[in-house]
């Protein structure tokens, strides 16, 4: 031994990744989510989290948009009886989910 440190000498300690409650985080399993788009009475599945825009876009429906950033709204629907700018929105982590799309002729 030479007195001198080399690389394989040092062990790091990490500590396990932590979650908000301080317990090791655990791997996570993608939650998948019903989604409904109405009136057309069209069912996805989805991740939760999953950007609602794409979640439209595999299922064949048409949301119309502008900004893309959420300050324009003409990408507004109808989640859970609540207007919501898809844009900017992703899928809620519930068991289903039933998206209204508005009707807007002026659109
Ligand atoms: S596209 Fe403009 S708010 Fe969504």
């Amino acid at each position: 031994m030479s007195g001198r440190l080399s690389i394989t000498d040092i062990k790091l300690k990490i500590p396990p990744a932590r979650n908000r409650n301080n317990s090791p985080k655990r791997s996570l399993k993608a939650m998948l989510v019903k989604v409904k788009f109405s009136p057309e009475n069209i069912v996805v599945e989805a991740e939760a989290g999953e950007p609602l825009l794409n979640v439209a876009e595999r299922a064949g429906v048409k949301i119309p948009t502008g900004c893309l950033s959420g300050s324009c709204f003409a990408c507004e629907v109808e989640m859970a009886n609540q207007p919501v700018r898809a844009c900017i929105t992703g899928v809620p982590s519930q068991a289903e989910v039933t998206i209204a799309l508005y009707e807007d002729t002026l659109w």
